[in-house]
């Protein structure tokens, strides 16, 4: 069997001694108990509203909180959300440090602020020599649903505490955090979802911040099979099923590289319902092809299967947290390398849907793959919408940035829901046109379309369009938002798992919107 190559292949691997997967990305534990004493605490945590000038805090002794209330008014701690204030060694307590987190008003914070001051909070500990911490909750009680507000602050703490560090010998030393939040089950229950979430999220930070010769297309398989346990139906074609089933735009790409092209496709059938499709770009490294990139182009290049792993991440996600829907994810998976055997410019392929496309540039490689990605999702599952989500051009990170995503489409509901989604977990989407008269400057001479075309982020999203057929479709640009240099709110420096969150909470939105 094909399939049983692919596993042969992944096994004998080892170019380096990284394991597949880390144990663990994060270096805390966690337990929700009201009962928690102070007293066994090194670090007591305050979660503070806005303006609080009396602290109400069970355990604290009459001289600590004077001394606290001192210590606000002298420092002016408003406990805007995410502020800190680390009182150290107070009066009359056992804890080391007792920490203020400001959370803003209680009643209106969003998911995301509450995400951050999390964060914030993570970043601060991170600092200290904190081992036992204990939070205490009692102050935000005015907000509508305090557990689920609670649960977003301890999430946020898990984000921003990922670490991915292990190709260093002599990595920084990190105690152990025990966290006991003061906090119902109900509490409980909401950050075990969101643990879901967080466990896509580290997922595709993985397969990004991965080296990429560790993360090459039957590398990237290895790294998703767990998902198998969580009862997600995994599917993998090998190059020569690739071809023989016709992919010729997907199997070009990968023709010069060692691995070649495969397919890869998760369904997570929650519901009985018509799935929904994600379709990710999975091009584990971009030389540029034939058409190289510059050295300065290459740098980022690692981050090409972003939107594979994005896709992988949610339905990582939905699997863990029960979701009841149907929903696939389809990852087409290339290395666009440089060898005698790579793709020529004025090559002509034809795709799995029958469209010829003339190769203009062998860097315009995500196109390629993602339209017999499209055709698959469509032909295999015969999905009810499906939304594509590549980094794809650089003319995007011109036009938007990285602040946002481009998105493109002709359906209202995916975009509405689309924006709606970004808003909701701080990914934003900023629509760009499909205009009938850009279809010109795809179209080939001596194909059906060609590799090229202007504006470029748009010419992108009109190519996509004609491998969706009838099915209500969405393209997500997400060129250069899959890595940052330095922390910043809920991303440790590093990979991003920029579009897990916008993926996941859109086939919520979607869903629910029948
Ligand atoms: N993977 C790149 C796009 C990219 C650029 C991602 C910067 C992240 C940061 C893509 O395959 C590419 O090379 N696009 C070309 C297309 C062009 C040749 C039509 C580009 O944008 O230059
Ligand atoms: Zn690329
Ligand atoms: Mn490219």
């Amino acid at each position: 069997m094909k399939l049983a190559r692919s596993l042969m292949f992944g096994a004998a691997l080892a170019l380096t001694s990284t394991p597949v997967l880390a144990d663990s990305y994060l270096n805390t534990s966690i337990a929700f108990t009201q009962q928690a004493e102070l007293e066994q605490a090194d670090t007591v945590v305050v979660l503070v509203p806005a303006d609080t000038e009396r602290l109400d805090v069970p355990g604290l002794t009459r001289a600590t909180r004077e001394h606290l209330e001192r210590v606000m008014r002298v420092s002016e701690f408003d406990g805007s959300a995410g502020s800190v204030l680390d009182v150290m060694a107070p009066a009359d307590s056992q804890a080391d440090r007792i920490v203020l987190l400001g959370v803003g008003e209680v009643s209106t914070l969003s998911r995301t602020d509450a995400e951050k001051a999390g964060a914030s909070l993570a970043a601060h500990l991170a600092d200290t020599s904190a081992e036992t911490v204990v939070v205490d909750t009692q102050m935000i009680n005015a907000a509508s649903n305090p557990a689920l507000l609670i649960a977003n602050i301890a999430h946020g703490v898990d984000l921003r505490n990922y670490r991915f560090d292990r190709y260093q010998s002599e990595p920084a030393e990190r105690p152990q955090q025990n966290f006991t939040w003061r906090a119902t089950e109900q509490a409980e229950g909401e950050y075990n979802r969101l643990n879901g979430l967080a466990e896509g999220v580290f997922l595709a930070r993985e397969l990004v911040n991965i080296a990429p010769s560790d993360s090459a297309p039957m590398a990237f398989i290895e790294r998703v099979r767990h998902l198998e346990d969580m009862g997600v139906e995994i599917t993998v074609l090998g190059p020569e099923q690739v071809r023989e089933m016709g992919m010729g735009a997907l199997y070009g790409v990968g023709q010069a590289s060692r691995d070649g092209a495969h397919m890869l496709a998760l369904q997570w059938r929650g519901s009985d319902d018509a799935p929904l499709a994600l379709v990710g770009k999975g091009n584990t490294f971009d030389t540029g092809g034939i058409n190289v990139k510059s050295s300065g182009g290459m740098r980022s290049m690692k981050t090409d299967s972003a939107g594979g792993a994005a896709v992988v991440g949610a339905i990582k996600a939905l699997a863990m947290q029960n979701a009841a829907i149907n929903v696939v994810g389809v990852v087409p998976l290339t290395q666009n390398m440089i060898s005698r055997d790579s793709q020529l410019p004025s090559d002509v392929v034809t795709t799995g849907s029958g469209i010829t496309v003339e190769i203009n540039n062998t860097d315009a490689e995500g196109r390629l793959i993602l339209s017999d990605g499209l055709w698959y999702a469509r032909s295999q599952f015969e999905p009810r919408a499906m939304v594509d989500i590549a980094t794809l051009t650089g003319a995007k990170v011109g036009a938007v940035g990285t602040d946002y995503s481009a998105i493109f489409s002709d359906d209202e509901r995916i975009l509405e829901t689309l924006k709606s989604a970004g808003d909701a977990v701080d990914e934003l989407v900023w629509q760009l046109p499909m205009h009938e008269n850009y279809m010109a400057s795809i179209r080939s001479d001596v194909a059906d379309l060609i590799n090229g075309g202007s504006p470029g982020a748009s010419a992108g999203a009109m190519f996509l369009r004609e491998f969706a057929g009838d099915t209500p479709w969405a393209h997500i640009d997400m060129a250069g938002n899959a890595l940052i240099s330095s922390p910043n709110g809920i991303h440790p420096a590093g990979a991003t798992g920029y579009g897990v969150r916008l993926l996941t909470e859109w086939v919520y939105q979607y869903s629910a919107q029948q």
